[in-house]
């Protein structure tokens, strides 16, 4: 009966510092204080009412002051709204904001919490000062033939269903696992052709979002405790067992075959340079990392193009007519050069993930008590950071009419008048996005493959997007489906 008493009052006083600190913590600091937030906020996310993202979207709109804050689940939280703090976060003072908040069971998910996304400094600046060659322009060239055939194969499934509703939630990601499958690992499975393919198995899992998985995803977030508690893992068990399987299967058959140019021979030479002497896992884990980064993001990305561009048809015979300029001037085969030569390919690309960046949000923790003179702040060491990036890319203070889907905001003379801060899609400092060049060029080439063979229709009616509130990244509720015709 005293072990009750005792557990019921440790219970309500922990309750009752949690309310005081939801109360008086921001308020103290002279930031403005969500309440909603703190407390129905938290609850729908884990009722996966709504995700992070659109936490932050909700918080963004809530008020016109610079930050906002709020306590999840204990931990204070600061939404930053001033694109110049944002910069001095994410670049000048990187330093002090060098981590993200979230955290994987270390003991039961190997592999998750070694991924570079997931990994701390100073082992986080280790591995990515290793392998950040790999993504270098001179090796995008060399990986180049692999996509175009990738591509071709897209045309030709295309081509093989020309007339009917194509469904592109299920299409792009053949597209992008074959993309990364074939410049990760050296393996070409077509997942057009084969129903069967490993690869996509494993792909299809990782980004499930059934009611478990989007538990997950916010506890990873949000709740070390609870992450840890329930033993979850940020790569699915099947998955990560595909890449553990594929990292040894290749690495015997190196041996004998010698030197190949995709990522995990990076991997391989960086293991026989004895680079990672504390930990093979870890190596592992890059291979893993670029499987579950690659596919969805360029998946995601070329499924919202292909959609703007039915929708908007100028835009759609403006971008068909620079492809059959570049043709014409490269016999006839579309090249490296002339994709990333192609302004309008390219800001088309910018444009779809202004409107759609596929992380809606970007997080640090803070390492350090961290002042704002001008503000008379103190952010204090461990707060989470979050920055709103859809939010800021869909205000119209910084991209009028920002529904509207209008690549030139990306031409030259439109970029120098646009706050340069406000675009965020790939993230910015030290920690971004790795895989920016390698995502953008995978993007481009099965977008102009599939806009310079045939005239792309939507299968029904366009809408503004509803994306699903159980993921954390962005992911449309509707399928999206087009219907292509040969030109
Ligand atoms: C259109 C495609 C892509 C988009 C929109 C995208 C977006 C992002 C964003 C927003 C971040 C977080 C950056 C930050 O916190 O500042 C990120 C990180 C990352 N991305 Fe991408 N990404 C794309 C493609 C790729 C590809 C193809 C790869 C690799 C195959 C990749 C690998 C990574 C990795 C490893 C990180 C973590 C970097 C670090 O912590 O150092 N991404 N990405």
């Amino acid at each position: 009966m005293l072990t009750l008493w005792l557990l019921l009052s440790v219970f309500l006083s922990s309750l009752l510092v949690y309310f005081a600190k939801l109360q008086f913590y921001w308020k103290r600091k002279n930031v403005k204080n969500n309440f909603y937030a703190s407390t129905i906020g938290v609850l729908k996310l884990f009722l996966l009412q709504h995700n992070i993202g659109a936490l932050c979207e909700q918080l963004y709109w809530s008020t016109k002051e610079k930050y906002v804050g709020f306590i999840l689940l204990g931990k204070p939280v600061l939404i930053v709204k001033n694109l110049k703090l944002i910069k001095k976060i994410l670049v000048k003072d990187f330093d002090n904001f060098d981590n993200r908040t979230m955290t994987t069971n270390k003991i039961g998910d190997p592999l998750g919490t070694r991924t570079l996304f997931v990994e701390k400094n100073p082992i986080w600046k280790f591995i990515r000062s290793k392998i950040s060659s790999w993504f270098s322009s001179g090796k995008m060239k060399t990986l180049f033939t692999k996509i175009s055939q990738i591509g071709d194969n897209f045309v030709e499934f295309v081509a093989e269903n020309e007339g009917k509703p194509i469904d592109l939630n299920e299409n792009c990601p053949k597209y992008s696992t074959d993309v990364v499958t074939a410049c990760g690992f050296g393996i070409e499975e077509n997942c057009f052709k084969n129903k069967n393919a490993l690869s996509r198995e494993a792909s299809k899992k990782i980004f499930i979002y059934n009611i478990s998985r989007g538990i997950q995803f916010v506890c990873y977030f949000i709740s070390p405790f609870l992450t840890n508690f329930f033993n979850m893992k940020w790569l699915d068990p099947s998955s990560s067992e595909f890449v553990e399987k594929m990292y040894y299967d290749i690495k015997d058959k190196r041996l004998i075959e010698g030197t190949h140019d995709d990522f995990i021979a990076e991997l391989f030479k960086m293991e026989q340079k004895n680079v990672y002497h504390t930990d093979p896992v870890e190596i592992m884990a890059q291979a893993a990392q670029f499987f579950l980064a690659g596919f969805e993001t360029v998946s995601s990305t070329l499924m919202y193009a292909l959609y703007e561009m039915a929708h908007n048809k100028t835009i759609q015979r403006k971008l068909r007519e620079s492809i059959k300029n570049d043709l014409k001037e490269n016999g006839g085969k579309i090249t490296y050069n002339s994709l990333v030569g192609n302004e309008y390919l390219m800001n088309i690309i910018y444009e779809t993930t202004r409107k759609y960046p596929v992380l809606p949000f970007l997080d640090r923790i803070c390492r350090n008590d961290y002042e704002i003179p001008e503000d008379n702040l103190t952010i204090d060491a461990g707060t989470y950071i979050y920055i709103p990036v859809q939010p800021i890319q869909r205000d119209s203070e910084y991209f009028p009419d920002p529904l509207k889907f209008d690549p030139d905001r990306f031409s030259i003379e439109n970029k120098e008048k646009m706050g340069l801060n406000s675009y965020l899609a790939f993230g910015g400092g030290p920690r971004n996005c790795i895989g920016a060049r390698f995502g953008k060029l995978s993007v481009a080439c099965g977008l102009a493959k599939l806009v310079s063979n045939f005239d792309l229709n939507l299968a029904g009616e366009y809408e503004e997007l509803e994306f699903d509130p159980k993921g954390f990244l962005l992911a449309p509720t509707k399928k999206i489906k087009l219907v292509f015709n040969k030109i």
